[in-house]
């Protein structure tokens, strides 16, 4: 065959490819936008009041989490390339060492609390929680590998002895640390910080830990309701004893940062803080968690209970700054 009557019949091919390439790449997007708006919105068709601490309460706040999963795969989230100074600005965040093990901790505390509950639904529930975090792990490991961030060795993630303190602690930190994320992230995105692209890749992370707290305050507020009477002095003591913990902690953090300007080890929101938000005023920043905050858990059913001791902490701290 000559050339001359090869060329149409290949421009022809190629277009057709092209298109074929297009079709599929509008499918996938299709497809990611779907999950996305699935993990933000989530009712109960079953209509009706539900009291808290009933088994229909359990029902809900399980199916919540586990219809609102987003099934992205760390593996082919393509990182953005950045420019020289936003690369410089994401690899110079002193937080890239313990968001990791804040992440690896999480999954391992989780997953030996949901390896004590034996009803199904709730065990499948906080499975699937304990998986996300291990899958934020990978994501941030991903990220590390992408921009050539280096990483301090790891420790070694074992269970707690206290299976139920590592569940509590778990969750009440992600109580606070996710509130000030809420917050933290926005600010990076309108400044800039981070680069749009960079903020749209890493933005279903955070509504993870949305979904989360969520799930958290539920399972927090049925748990109590289901204790028995004379069990509930002792556990109660036990969540006093977690808020301190995580007070005391993150009092040590702050002070760690201001000693030497290098986080020893905190959450992610505590150590970013400074750089992040230094454009804002601290109660600018408080009204974006809260706005944040309403804003991300808006999409989910109104009968769920909604995490509301930082946001009380946060109102109060916001009058004091006036
Ligand atoms: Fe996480
Ligand atoms: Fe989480």
């Amino acid at each position: 065959m000559s050339d001359a009557l090869a060329t149409p019949s290949r421009t022809s091919e190629a277009s057709t490819e092209a298109k074929a390439a297009a079709v599929v790449a509008a499918l996938a997007k299709a497809e990611i936008d779907q999950a996305d708006h699935a993990m933000r919105n989530w009712t109960d068709p079953e209509p009706g009041p539900v009291r808290i601490g009933s088994p229909q309460h359990l029902r809900m706040f399980c199916n919540m989490l586990l219809q609102t999963h987003n099934p992205y795969k760390p593996a082919v989230i393509d990182w953005p390339r950045l420019d020289p100074d936003a690369l410089r600005r994401v690899t110079s965040l002193p937080i890239w060492d313990i968001a990791v093990q804040t992440e690896g901790r999480a999954s391992v505390r989780v997953q030996a609390f949901a390896d004590t509950v034996t009803a199904p639904l709730l065990r499948s529930a906080l499975e699937m929680d304990g998986g996300e975090e291990a899958r934020h792990k990978v994501v941030l490991s991903k990220l590390v590998e992408a921009y050539g961030i280096a990483l301090a060795p790891e420790p070694e993630y074992r269970p707690p002895a206290d299976v139920e303190w590592g569940w509590l602690v778990t969750g009440y930190s992600e109580c606070i640390d996710s509130f000030f994320a809420f917050g933290l992230f926005a600010a990076a995105k309108r400044s800039g910080f981070f680069p749009a692209e960079l903020v749209e890749t890493f933005e279903p992370v955070i509504q993870e830990e949305g979904r989360h707290i969520l799930f958290f305050v539920n399972w927090a507020a049925w748990y109590r309701r289901n204790l028995p009477w004379w069990r509930r002095p002792l556990y109660t003591l036990k969540v006093m004893r977690v808020w301190a913990f995580l007070i005391w902690e993150r009092v040590g953090i702050a002070r760690g940062i201001d000693a030497d300007g290098v986080a020893k080890d905190a959450n992610f929101p505590m150590n970013s803080t400074s750089s992040l938000a230094e454009a804002l005023s601290p109660r600018a920043m408080i009204e974006l968690c809260l706005a944040e905050n309403d804003r991300r858990m808006a999409g989910y059913d109104p009968r769920l209970l909604r995490p509301e001791t930082v946001p009380k902490l946060a109102r109060l701290a916001r009058r004091l700054l006036r």
